[in-house]
């Protein structure tokens, strides 16, 4: 009896949290939105970016949703905000007013036929949005930047890697890691998978993992993903802590 309550308290609880969790299929912008963002796209974005539909680069279809996927929708924003329309010649880019690229997004989205909602697309929301197929969530693909939390230990004799690693996660931030995520990297749960680091001279010639053996380290760079190897081209390696989850 005492079982089967906590399964449904558990089941409801699950049901509540997917509920309140907005991704690009929950309605997030408005077709009126949307309407005035066709119009900046056509003043600003489709002389490179072509007619709505068929662009190069394209803003719809699969080679987009694998750059944009498994992210929210503020990364977007702000790759759009900070670098589009690109520069051309001037030495200073002139970006366009905000409620601009707020409206361009909606129109991005309904591009991508993610659905209309009742209400605008808000900057405040746009961190707690997620992209992504319709299917829901998956695995990050090949080549994306990312970031994940394992123990470092020696493979072979000339390969390190990451052991017991987390689920590689999107990320955008080039620079090293930061205080918050290595604060989260700190309660994560350890992880089943297995990366090879590579190129860990990237980080300078005199970097040594084997100073490392044993700790839980953040990774971020590049997945490259290969059946039996997959590796992370690396970009960052921080000490989360000096012992291993067991
Ligand atoms: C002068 C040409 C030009 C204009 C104008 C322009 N873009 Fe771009 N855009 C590019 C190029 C080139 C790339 C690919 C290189 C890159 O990612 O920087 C790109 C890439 C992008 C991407 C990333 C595509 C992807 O698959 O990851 C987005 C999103 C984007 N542009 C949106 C816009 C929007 C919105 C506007 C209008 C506000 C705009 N661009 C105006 C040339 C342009």
């Amino acid at each position: 009896m005492k079982t089967k309550l906590a399964i449904i308290l558990c089941a409801s609880t699950l049901l509540l949290g997917m509920q309140s969790r907005k991704t690009v299929w929950t309605g997030v912008y408005n077709d009126e939105q949307a309407a005035r963002g066709l119009m900046v796209y056509e003043e600003n974005c489709a002389r490179c970016h072509g007619a709505p539909g068929g662009q190069t680069p394209s803003l719809t279809g699969n080679d987009f949703m694998d750059r944009w996927r498994e992210d929210n929708v503020e990364s977007l924003y702000l790759f759009i905000k900070n670098s589009m329309p690109p520069m051309r010649g001037r030495t200073v880019r002139t970006p366009l007013a905000d409620n601009l690229y707020q409206d361009v997004m909606a129109f991005i989205l309904k591009s991508n036929n993610f659905p209309a909602g009742s209400f605008e697309l808000k900057p405040e929301t746009f961190a707690s949005i997620q992209v992504e197929g319709k299917d829901g969530p998956r695995p990050v693909p090949n080549s994306a930047f990312i970031q994940t939390v394992g123990c470092m230990t020696q493979i072979n004799a000339s390969t390190w890697g990451l052991t017991m690693a987390t689920e590689p996660k999107r990320s955008r931030a080039n620079a090293g890691a930061t205080m918050d995520e290595l604060k989260a990297a700190a309660t994560m749960p350890a992880g089943t998978l297995t990366f090879r680091l590579q190129n860990v001279d990237f980080l300078g010639a005199d970097y040594k993992p084997e100073n490392h053996a044993g700790h839980r380290m953040q990774a971020k760079g590049i997945l490259i993903r290969q059946p039996n190897a997959e590796r992370i081209d690396v970009r960052s390696l921080a000490m989360v802590s000096d012992t291993c989850p067991n």
